[in-house]
């Protein structure tokens, strides 16, 4: 696969928020170097008017910097933005997407019958769309939408730190074209930015997707006070959870995925440093007190959260499947963002000892369950037929 022009690739970021900006900086470092790929790394950006009276597409052009996204950082000349959406991929043969999960589909859907015949895309996208048929990862979405493979790469990655070339690693999943994957790795790899390749496309993408979650429950406990103790356990419980969620969703999901950076190194990263876990923190402080919107729009000027909206997705599909006992954290999460639970509630609903294992055994559909303090009994039909566990 090549670009039928010149022989060699080109690049288009979709997204040019704070994520969007350091990958486009990195993205065109490596082109500027690599003889298979266009120097020009286009990057579409969403439309603003600054307070000057500036439109941000033109102050990046001119700055060569994203002043409201990604203040200080110099991109790259080779960085182009542009803010029509069909211009900036008219071109390009290696899509990147990496906005806020929400607007993805509405992009997709202007992009159809709009790409060049071969194009390969990689998402950067934390989240997942809730649809009638269940959940759908945001590569699916991708490639179910525009009809091409699509890859996915998340890992320990805060991108203000990514922009100042600290080092870091990040997991790129895939699904069956290794080669494809491969040169992605290769447009992504820096000496500051190491990035492996793994056949577990849902694996990767889930780990992104439910530490959000995660990061919103360990905000609640820094925002009670509660200590470095109890944020372990709040993040082993969540990683456990994730595990599960993932392998009852998609039982192909390998367990050695989340020891890749997209599993239990972006958990860490994210609990300890991320906005989900800034803003949690703060609605905590605040007693549940000041909703989520409200934070999001005084703390991030702009940024978007994703673990509230993820929290909701998840718990979407809980509730479809009947397994919101089965995944105390996961469910205790959104129930205290909407307000339905203090706070307080996150280490009492987290404490509950569930047997995951069994249910990711028996890959379960649960008919019916009973709780006490100390435990949840679920009879459910497995795979072999009806049975139950106590856990
Ligand atoms: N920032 C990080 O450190 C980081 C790291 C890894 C992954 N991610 C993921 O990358 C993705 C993008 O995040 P980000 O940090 O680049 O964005 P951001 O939250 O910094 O910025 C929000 C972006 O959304 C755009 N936007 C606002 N309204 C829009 C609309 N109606 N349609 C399309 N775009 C609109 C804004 O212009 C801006 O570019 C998310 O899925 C996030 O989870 C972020």
């Amino acid at each position: 696969m090549e670009n039928g022009h010149t022989g060699k690739h080109r690049v288009a970021v979709i997204g040019s928020g704070n994520w969007g900006s350091v990958a486009s900086r990195l993205l065109a470092s490596n082109t500027a170097k690599l003889p298979s790929f266009h120097d020009e790394v286009r990057m579409w950006v969403f439309e603003e008017t600054l307070p000057t009276g500036e439109k941000l597409s033109e102050s990046i052009n001119q700055a060569h910097e994203n002043c409201k996204y990604l203040p200080g950082i110099k991109l790259g000349t080779n960085v182009i933005a542009d803010p029509d959406l069909e211009s900036a991929v008219k071109d390009a043969d290696m899509l990147v997407f990496v906005t806020p999960h929400q607007f993805v589909e509405g992009i997709c859907k202007k992009l159809v019958g709009k790409l060049r015949p071969g194009v390969e895309a990689i998402s950067l996208i934390k989240g997942m769309e809730v649809k009638m048929e269940g959940p759908c990862m945001i590569s699916k979405l991708i490639t179910d939408t525009l009809g091409i493979n699509c890859c996915v790469l998340m890992g320990a990655n805060i991108a203000n730190e990514i922009a100042v070339e600290k080092f870091s690693e990040a997991t790129i999943g895939y699904r069956e074209d290794k080669e494809a994957a491969n040169r992605w790795a290769k447009l992504f790899t820096t000496p500051y930015f190491l990035v492996s390749v793994v056949e577990d496309i849902e694996g990767v993408e889930l780990c992104g997707t439910l530490k959000n979650v995660v990061a919103i429950a360990a905000g609640f406990v820094d925002g009670l006070d509660m200590g470095n103790n109890t944020k372990a356990a709040i993040m082993r419980i969540g990683l456990r959870e994730m595990r599960a969620f993932s392998k009852l969703l998609f039982p192909s999901v390998r367990d050695n995925t989340f020891f890749e950076s997209c599993g239990v190194a972006d958990l860490i990263t994210t609990c300890l440093g991320g906005r989900n876990r800034r803003v949690a923190e703060a609605f905590a402080r605040n007693g549940g007190k000041r909703s989520f919107d409200e934070l999001e729009a005084e703390m991030l000027h702009g940024q978007k959260l994703q673990g509230v909206s993820t929290a909701r997705e998840v718990y979407e599909v809980l509730t479809y499947h009947g397994w919101q006992e089965l995944f105390p954290l996961l469910s205790t999460v959104h129930e205290i963002c909407i307000g339905q639970l203090p706070p307080t509630s996150i280490v009492e609903y987290s404490s509950l000892k569930v047997n995951l294992e069994d249910a990711i055994k028996n890959n379960l559909g649960f008919v019916k369950f009973s709780k006490t303090k100390h435990s949840i009994t679920f009879q459910f039909l497995a795979k072999q037929g009806p049975g139950s566990c106590r856990c």
